[in-house]
């Protein structure tokens, strides 16, 4: 999965490099800055003295010493001063440049923490929409496994607005799920209560007594029948995934891109006509198609699998498939929020 996001100390990630929210002066402070020097050791604050500094939006590179990473790349966010002072430029220009030192250094993982959502006091949400979009625009043209980096469940928020909607589509789906069986626990006692009525009652014979069942028949298949339907079996997971994307006039790595799944797993798919995807890589393929529900449930089928009411993981794919909203990245963000399973693979 190219863009995952994980909850973790940034200081155990076994990764090529980690990102430091430093500040300008490079020489350690508090939050993961204090924490990735208290577990990096004194050597990587001598190398950074003699970095001279760093300037806002910047990202300079040093080792990892006692780290698990090799590297660890420093940059320095903005302090959030209401928005109107450049900040969501110097916020992206953290994670773009450094993605850019990582690539240059050939690194083939890299972990970022909120940068900015701590001391500098950026807006959580609007900081996790500028870190996704600016790694998503990375991932296009470049390969690399991405971590976003959660400390603790408060520093990590997605739109408020967006949270209530999920929230009462749950609640409207999740519910209407429990009452449906309450509804047909209803029906089921009445049924019972008018069957035992009716046996009991003395003249009356058992209306409901089911006559002895004629034998069924046995269903047997020749071999022949289960030979031809063997031959006619429906268009595979992945025919009908290959199919759709041509007929979208999409390249293979537009599509596998949009879906967060990682070149090697779709080569693997694109080679094998029986290939089984997990639910939530053939959903993410739904989604990077932009299928709307109908067509994700027939699409789904083909790999075995459907959307059930009774999981807040499916109704919030659902949620976002009603809503037309195929922004895979943005949706495994609401995904996390929702302590659900993310897209991708
Ligand atoms: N692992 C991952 N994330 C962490 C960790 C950790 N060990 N510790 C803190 N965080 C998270 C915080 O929860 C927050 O979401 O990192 C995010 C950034 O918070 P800060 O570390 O406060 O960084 P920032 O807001 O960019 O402020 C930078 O704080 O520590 C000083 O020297 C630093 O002056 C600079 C300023």
């Amino acid at each position: 999965m190219p863009l995952q996001i994980i909850r973790q100390d940034i200081t155990k990630m076994q990764v090529d490099a980690i990102v430091n929210a430093a500040n300008e002066s490079l020489l350690g402070g508090g939050g993961v800055d204090g924490a990735i020097h208290r577990a990096a050791g004194e050597k990587l604050l001598e190398e950074c003295r003699k970095l001279g500094g760093c300037k806002t939006g910047q990202a300079k590179l040093t080792r990892g010493y006692n780290l698990p990473c090799r590297y660890v790349i420093h940059t320095v966010g903005p302090i959030w001063h209401g928005g109107n002072d450049g900040e969501a430029q110097l916020l992206s220009s953290c994670y773009t440049q450094s993605l850019l030192l990582a690539k240059k250094k050939r690194c083939t993982s890299v972990a970022f923490p909120l940068i900015s959502t701590g001391a500098y006091g950026y807006p959580k949400d609007e900081a996790l929409r500028i870190a996704t979009q600016c790694i998503c625009n990375f991932l296009e043209e470049n390969e690399m496994t991405v971590y976003l980096v959660v400390f603790d469940r408060q520093s990590y928020q997605i739109g408020k607005s967006l949270a209530d909607d999920i929230q009462s589509y749950i609640d409207d789906h999740y519910t209407s799920a429990f009452e449906e069986s309450a509804a047909e626990r209803m029906r089921r006692r009445a049924l019972e209560e008018s069957y035992e009525a009716k046996v009991s009652a003395p003249s009356m014979p058992a209306p409901f007594m089911v006559a002895e069942a004629a034998p069924m028949p046995k269903r047997t298949m020749s071999k022949r029948d289960l030979a031809r339907a063997l031959e006619e079996l429906d268009e595979s997971f992945s025919q009908t995934l290959l199919r759709m994307i041509d007929e979208r006039g999409m390249t293979d790595a537009q599509c596998y891109k949009k879906a967060n799944i990682d070149r090697k797993l779709f080569s693997k798919i694109r080679k094998d006509v029986h290939y089984k995807p997990s639910k939530y890589t053939a959903i993410a393929f739904a989604i990077a198609l932009e299928l709307d529900l109908e067509e994700t449930l027939a699409f789904l089928q083909k790999a075995g699998f459907t959307l059930s009411h009774s999981y807040k993981f499916d109704i919030i794919i659902e949620y976002f498939i009603k809503n037309r909203i195929y922004d895979v990245f943005q949706i495994n963000e609401a995904l996390f929020a929702f302590d659900q399973p993310l897209l991708g693979a």
